[in-house]
Protein backbone atom coordinates (compact mmCIF):
# COMPACT_ATOMS: atom_id res chain seq x y z
CA UNK A 1 0.00 0.00 0.00
CA UNK A 2 1.61 3.48 -0.74
CA UNK A 3 2.33 6.34 2.04
CA UNK A 4 -0.32 9.01 1.67
CA UNK A 5 -3.28 6.65 0.07
CA UNK A 6 -6.71 8.91 -0.41
CA UNK A 7 -10.19 7.38 -0.36
CA UNK A 8 -12.72 9.58 -1.09
CA UNK A 9 -16.26 8.25 -0.34
CA UNK A 10 -18.93 10.37 -1.14
CA UNK A 11 -22.97 9.81 -1.23
CA UNK A 12 -26.87 11.06 0.23
CA UNK A 13 -27.11 10.56 3.68
CA UNK A 14 -27.62 6.68 4.69
CA UNK A 15 -25.75 5.64 1.60
CA UNK A 16 -23.89 3.73 4.00
CA UNK A 17 -20.57 5.99 4.02
CA UNK A 18 -19.52 6.21 7.93
CA UNK A 19 -20.12 2.45 8.35
CA UNK A 20 -18.36 1.81 5.15
CA UNK A 21 -15.66 3.96 5.69
CA UNK A 22 -14.62 3.30 9.22
CA UNK A 23 -14.36 -0.77 8.51
CA UNK A 24 -11.84 0.52 5.66
CA UNK A 25 -9.92 2.29 7.80
CA UNK A 26 -10.17 -0.88 10.54
CA UNK A 27 -9.21 -3.32 7.96
CA UNK A 28 -5.90 -1.10 6.10
CA UNK A 29 -5.13 0.88 9.93
CA UNK A 30 -5.34 4.01 7.97
CA UNK A 31 -7.19 7.33 9.71
CA UNK A 32 -11.09 7.98 9.07
CA UNK A 33 -12.29 11.36 8.72
CA UNK A 34 -16.03 12.28 8.91
CA UNK A 35 -16.30 15.76 7.83
CA UNK A 36 -19.91 15.59 8.16
CA UNK A 37 -19.28 15.16 11.83
CA UNK A 38 -17.57 18.56 11.23
CA UNK A 39 -20.28 20.47 10.21
CA UNK A 40 -22.63 18.79 12.73
CA UNK A 41 -20.46 20.46 15.31
CA UNK A 42 -20.69 23.83 14.23
CA UNK A 43 -24.46 23.19 13.67
CA UNK A 44 -24.33 21.76 17.27
CA UNK A 45 -22.35 24.84 18.80
CA UNK A 46 -24.43 27.40 16.83
CA UNK A 47 -27.77 25.66 18.44
CA UNK A 48 -26.13 25.45 21.49
CA UNK A 49 -25.26 29.14 22.35
CA UNK A 50 -28.34 30.59 20.27
CA UNK A 51 -26.60 31.96 17.32
CA UNK A 52 -29.74 31.95 14.72
CA UNK A 53 -28.55 29.84 11.92
CA UNK A 54 -29.80 32.01 9.34
CA UNK A 55 -27.34 34.47 10.15
CA UNK A 56 -24.48 33.54 8.20
CA UNK A 57 -21.69 36.18 8.69
CA UNK A 58 -22.37 34.64 12.69
CA UNK A 59 -22.14 31.36 11.48
CA UNK A 60 -18.87 31.57 9.68
CA UNK A 61 -17.19 33.43 12.45
CA UNK A 62 -17.63 31.05 14.61
CA UNK A 63 -16.90 28.28 12.52
CA UNK A 64 -13.45 30.12 12.38
CA UNK A 65 -13.50 30.02 16.05
CA UNK A 66 -14.11 26.32 16.79
CA UNK A 67 -11.73 24.22 17.77
CA UNK A 68 -12.97 20.83 16.36
CA UNK A 69 -10.71 17.70 17.17
CA UNK A 70 -11.62 14.25 15.84
CA UNK A 71 -9.49 11.61 17.61
CA UNK A 72 -8.44 8.83 15.62
CA UNK A 73 -8.96 5.99 18.14
CA UNK A 74 -11.41 3.13 17.70
CA UNK A 75 -14.04 5.18 20.07
CA UNK A 76 -13.97 7.94 17.19
CA UNK A 77 -14.41 11.08 19.46
CA UNK A 78 -15.60 13.93 18.79
CA UNK A 79 -14.36 17.52 20.92
CA UNK A 80 -15.63 21.22 20.11
CA UNK A 81 -13.40 23.67 22.36
CA UNK A 82 -13.21 20.84 24.58
CA UNK A 83 -16.47 19.07 25.12
CA UNK A 84 -17.65 15.70 23.83
CA UNK A 85 -20.42 16.42 21.63
CA UNK A 86 -20.15 13.02 19.59
CA UNK A 87 -23.37 12.08 20.43
CA UNK A 88 -25.08 15.27 20.80
CA UNK A 89 -24.27 15.77 16.93
CA UNK A 90 -26.59 13.44 16.16
CA UNK A 91 -29.89 14.37 17.24
CA UNK A 92 -32.26 14.92 14.53
CA UNK A 93 -32.53 18.63 15.15
CA UNK A 94 -29.02 19.03 14.10
CA UNK A 95 -29.59 16.91 11.50
CA UNK A 96 -32.50 19.22 10.25
CA UNK A 97 -30.63 21.93 10.73
CA UNK A 98 -26.76 21.15 9.40
CA UNK A 99 -27.87 21.68 5.53
CA UNK A 100 -28.60 25.28 6.32
CA UNK A 101 -25.15 26.19 7.30
CA UNK A 102 -23.12 23.74 5.11
CA UNK A 103 -24.45 26.00 2.15
CA UNK A 104 -22.53 28.32 3.42
CA UNK A 105 -19.10 29.28 1.88
CA UNK A 106 -17.29 30.46 4.57
CA UNK A 107 -17.94 27.48 6.80
CA UNK A 108 -16.88 25.21 3.86
CA UNK A 109 -13.56 27.13 3.18
CA UNK A 110 -12.81 26.44 6.95
CA UNK A 111 -13.93 23.17 7.33
CA UNK A 112 -12.32 21.82 3.93
CA UNK A 113 -9.00 23.47 5.43
CA UNK A 114 -9.19 21.42 8.15
CA UNK A 115 -9.75 18.30 5.73
CA UNK A 116 -7.34 18.87 3.86
CA UNK A 117 -4.67 19.13 6.95
CA UNK A 118 -5.99 15.84 8.39
CA UNK A 119 -5.31 13.97 4.90
CA UNK A 120 -1.19 15.41 5.12
CA UNK A 121 -1.20 13.60 8.33
CA UNK A 122 -1.17 9.66 6.76
CA UNK A 123 -3.22 7.44 4.56
CA UNK A 124 -6.95 8.70 4.73
CA UNK A 125 -10.65 7.44 3.92
CA UNK A 126 -12.85 10.48 4.16
CA UNK A 127 -16.73 10.37 3.85
CA UNK A 128 -18.70 13.46 3.38
CA UNK A 129 -20.17 15.10 -0.26
CA UNK A 130 -17.13 17.23 -1.74
CA UNK A 131 -14.48 14.78 -1.31
CA UNK A 132 -14.13 13.52 -4.71
CA UNK A 133 -15.21 16.57 -6.41
CA UNK A 134 -13.41 19.44 -4.34
CA UNK A 135 -11.53 18.52 -0.76
CA UNK A 136 -9.27 15.51 -2.14
CA UNK A 137 -9.59 15.86 -6.02
CA UNK A 138 -6.59 13.80 -6.24
CA UNK A 139 -7.61 10.85 -4.71
CA UNK A 140 -6.67 7.52 -5.17
CA UNK A 141 -10.07 6.02 -5.02
CA UNK A 142 -13.13 7.76 -5.36
CA UNK A 143 -16.52 5.75 -4.35
CA UNK A 144 -20.20 7.00 -4.80
CA UNK A 145 -22.11 5.48 -2.47
CA UNK A 146 -26.37 5.22 -2.85
CA UNK A 147 -29.27 3.11 -2.27
CA UNK A 148 -32.81 3.44 -2.69
CA UNK A 149 -34.41 6.39 -0.44
CA UNK A 150 -36.81 3.77 1.64
CA UNK A 151 -33.37 1.73 2.11
CA UNK A 152 -31.43 4.52 3.38
CA UNK A 153 -34.20 6.03 5.54
CA UNK A 154 -34.59 2.53 6.91
CA UNK A 155 -31.23 2.35 7.89
CA UNK A 156 -31.21 5.74 9.41
CA UNK A 157 -34.53 4.75 11.46
CA UNK A 158 -32.94 1.76 12.57
CA UNK A 159 -29.90 3.96 13.88
CA UNK A 160 -32.00 6.42 15.79
CA UNK A 161 -34.07 3.66 17.57
CA UNK A 162 -30.56 2.33 19.70
CA UNK A 163 -30.73 6.08 21.19
CA UNK A 164 -33.24 7.72 22.79
CA UNK A 165 -35.12 10.00 20.39
CA UNK A 166 -38.24 9.17 19.58
CA UNK A 167 -39.08 9.81 15.54
CA UNK A 168 -41.16 7.80 12.97
CA UNK A 169 -39.86 6.22 9.99
CA UNK A 170 -42.03 8.56 7.76
CA UNK A 171 -40.23 11.46 9.64
CA UNK A 172 -36.79 10.22 8.82
CA UNK A 173 -37.55 9.71 5.59
CA UNK A 174 -39.11 13.24 4.76
CA UNK A 175 -36.07 14.89 6.80
CA UNK A 176 -33.92 12.81 4.73
CA UNK A 177 -35.57 13.73 1.59
CA UNK A 178 -35.36 17.84 2.17
CA UNK A 179 -31.95 16.98 3.19
CA UNK A 180 -30.66 15.41 0.01
CA UNK A 181 -32.30 18.23 -1.89
CA UNK A 182 -30.74 21.25 0.03
CA UNK A 183 -27.56 19.01 -0.32
CA UNK A 184 -27.75 18.46 -4.21
CA UNK A 185 -29.17 21.75 -5.00
CA UNK A 186 -26.50 24.21 -3.29
CA UNK A 187 -24.53 26.96 -5.35
CA UNK A 188 -21.23 25.64 -3.47
CA UNK A 189 -19.70 22.18 -3.56
CA UNK A 190 -23.09 20.47 -4.18
CA UNK A 191 -23.43 16.86 -3.77
CA UNK A 192 -22.25 15.36 -7.13
CA UNK A 193 -20.42 11.98 -8.06
CA UNK A 194 -17.14 12.94 -8.85
CA UNK A 195 -16.48 12.23 -13.46
CA UNK A 196 -13.63 10.00 -12.05
CA UNK A 197 -15.71 8.23 -9.01
CA UNK A 198 -17.11 4.47 -9.01
CA UNK A 199 -20.67 4.40 -8.23
CA UNK A 200 -21.73 1.90 -5.86
CA UNK A 201 -25.64 0.75 -5.08
CA UNK A 202 -25.35 -0.41 -1.85
CA UNK A 203 -28.98 -1.53 -1.78
CA UNK A 204 -28.84 -4.89 -0.59
CA UNK A 205 -25.74 -5.69 0.30
CA UNK A 206 -24.11 -6.54 3.19
CA UNK A 207 -21.43 -3.82 5.08
CA UNK A 208 -18.85 -7.07 4.69
CA UNK A 209 -19.73 -7.17 0.98
CA UNK A 210 -19.58 -3.22 0.09
CA UNK A 211 -15.34 -3.54 1.89
CA UNK A 212 -14.84 -6.05 0.16
CA UNK A 213 -15.41 -4.86 -3.12
CA UNK A 214 -14.11 -1.59 -2.45
CA UNK A 215 -10.59 -3.48 -1.16
CA UNK A 216 -10.31 -5.32 -4.05
CA UNK A 217 -10.73 -1.77 -6.11
CA UNK A 218 -7.65 -0.42 -3.91
CA UNK A 219 -5.65 -3.39 -4.23
CA UNK A 220 -6.21 -3.09 -8.04
O1 LIG B 1 -22.74 12.72 6.52
P1 LIG B 1 -23.68 13.45 7.47
O2 LIG B 1 -25.11 13.06 7.32
O3 LIG B 1 -23.23 13.40 8.89
O4 LIG B 1 -23.56 14.98 6.98
C1 LIG B 1 -24.28 16.01 7.60
C2 LIG B 1 -24.52 17.16 6.62
O5 LIG B 1 -23.30 17.85 6.36
C3 LIG B 1 -25.09 16.79 5.26
O6 LIG B 1 -26.49 17.05 5.18
C4 LIG B 1 -24.40 17.69 4.29
C5 LIG B 1 -23.23 18.24 5.02
N1 LIG B 1 -21.94 17.80 4.48
C6 LIG B 1 -21.43 18.52 3.43
O7 LIG B 1 -22.07 19.45 2.94
N2 LIG B 1 -20.19 18.20 2.95
C7 LIG B 1 -19.50 17.19 3.46
N3 LIG B 1 -18.28 16.91 2.98
C8 LIG B 1 -20.02 16.41 4.51
C9 LIG B 1 -21.27 16.74 4.99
Amino acid sequence: MKDNLQIAIDGPAGAGKSTIAKGIAHRLGIFYVDTGAMYRAITYKAMSINIPLDQEEAIVELAWKCDIVLDHTEARKIHCDGQDITEAIRTPEVSRNVSIIAAYAGVRERLVDLQRREAQRGSVVMDGRDIGTYVLPEADLKIFLTATAEERARRRWLELQKTSKQISFAEVKRDMQMRDQTDQQREVSPLVPAADAIILDTTGLSVEEIIERIISLINN
